[in-house]
């Protein structure tokens, strides 16, 4: 085979797709042609949601319907006989590895969980998206011998979550927060995990199985499981007049800063700036702006030094962490947003699909003699 190998598929074009456009030199991503400055300024998580799904924005009467049923206590519940296999697990378990043994569990509860029509995977959409915020928050309470907190179908996703996961109302600020983050990290474009929900959907599997590879690939240090790590940096730095000295002798033994460079951004990653904004005003409402001093001094000297800029994960932790949430829920909260652009690549992938199957270039032996295993 002469095809040139391309480690990692870097630059790859491997399929067209119209959710998301992603600008690396510009620093600029647009969901369905729509820039998320605007969407943060202007939208919500639901709209946002309705919009990567359907191609195009809301009107009033179909933004009410679709934040109704996403709402639902009966969208939002748990199958009972999940509750019991979240019971069963050691409480040791991570919540990312809940949430993927809980998405792929959900299968077997769903009604339309055989039917790959457009229709029964718009429908299991609605219900993942609904679902995972009650998983996450149910582990966490589970975990830490708590009562669970039934959803609220009065409230949105964001402010719904935070009551779930915490056991009382969050502030204004906080649902305001939350629900920006859940806007920013709605989709990204062909990133692992979308691209293992497309590998596996493009076998013409279901959405559950789509989604639960993906978790498996969020999952990852160098993917969504960068934002638990920059908190461990910043819990390893402890005060903002340590940072600089920090990260000067960590730069300077080679390693890999979490929360810095990306794939396809050569600026800033154009969401950072947002969390950055939103986690120093939740720090000053907690009277405690440490984390993201911390962070800015970080930032400074890595852009400085490696010329590498901060992504969505350097700031979103020091957000949650301000509003009380532990650092092992950073990665779920990833995967409650992420669902929306999953579902709507298996969606896209499924209504113009052909199998992902690429090729390797054989570096192994090709005339290897078998010796009967007595004579080896
Ligand atoms: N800290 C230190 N150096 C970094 C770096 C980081 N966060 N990100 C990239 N680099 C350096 C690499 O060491 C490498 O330098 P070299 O050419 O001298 O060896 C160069 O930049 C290219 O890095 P590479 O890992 O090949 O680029 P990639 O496109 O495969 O990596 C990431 C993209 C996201 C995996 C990488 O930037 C990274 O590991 N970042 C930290 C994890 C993270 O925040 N992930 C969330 C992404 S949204």
């Amino acid at each position: 085979m002469s095809s040139e190998v391309k480690g990692g598929l870097e630059d790859v074009v491997v399929s067209t797709s119209a959710i998301c456009f992603i600008d690396g030199q510009k620093g600029r991503l647009l969901y369905r042609g729509f820039d998320i400055d605007d969407l943060v300024e202007h939208s919500s998580f639901e709209e946002v949601v309705y919009l990567l799904w359907h191609g195009a924005l809301p009107s009033r009467k179909e933004l009410d319907a679709h934040v109704k049923v996403l709402s639902a206590t009966a969208t939002r519940k748990l199958p009972p006989g999940l509750i019991v296999l979240l019971r069963a697990l050691p409480k040791k378990t991570t919540p990312m590895e809940v949430l993927r043994t809980g998405v792929s569990a959900l299968s077997a509860f769903d009604p339309d969980a055989a039917d790959n029509s457009r229709e029964a995977t718009a429908r299991k959409a609605v219900r993942l998206t609904a679902q995972i915020p009650t998983l996450v928050a149910a582990w966490e309470r589970i975990r830490r011998g708590k009562p669970l907190v039934a959803p609220n179908p009065k409230l949105s996703l964001a402010a719904n979550f935070l009551a779930m996961l915490r056991g009382g109302a969050a502030t204004a600020l906080e649902v305001k927060t939350f629900d920006v983050a859940l806007m920013l990290h709605a989709d990204h474009e062909f990133n692992a995990s979308a691209f293992a929900a497309r590998v596996t959907a493009a076998t013409m599997s279901d959405l559950h199985s789509a989604i639960t590879s993906a978790i498996g690939a969020l999952k990852g240090p160098l993917h969504g499981g960068a934002n638990e790590q920059v908190m461990r940096m910043v819990e390893q730095i402890g005060a903002p007049e340590r940072a600089e000295g920090w990260i000067r002798k960590a730069l300077a033994d080679k390693a890999r800063v979490m929360g810095f460079g990306h794939r396809v951004y050569r600026v800033e990653d154009p969401r950072a700036k947002h969390l950055r904004r939103l986690a120093l005003e939740l720090g000053q409402q907690a009277g405690n702006t440490r984390y993201v001093e911390i962070l800015n001094t970080v930032a400074r000297v890595v852009s400085q030094e490696k010329h590498i800029y901060p992504n969505v994960d350097l700031y979103s932790g020091a957000a949650y962490k301000s509003m009380g949430i532990p650092t092992d829920q950073f990665t779920p909260i990833f995967a409650i947003s992420r669902v929306a652009g999953w579902a709507a690549h298996v969606m896209e992938q499924h209504a113009n699909n052909r199998l992902i199957r690429p090729r390797a270039e054989y570096t192994g032996p090709t005339h290897a003699t078998y010796v009967p295993i007595d004579r080896r």
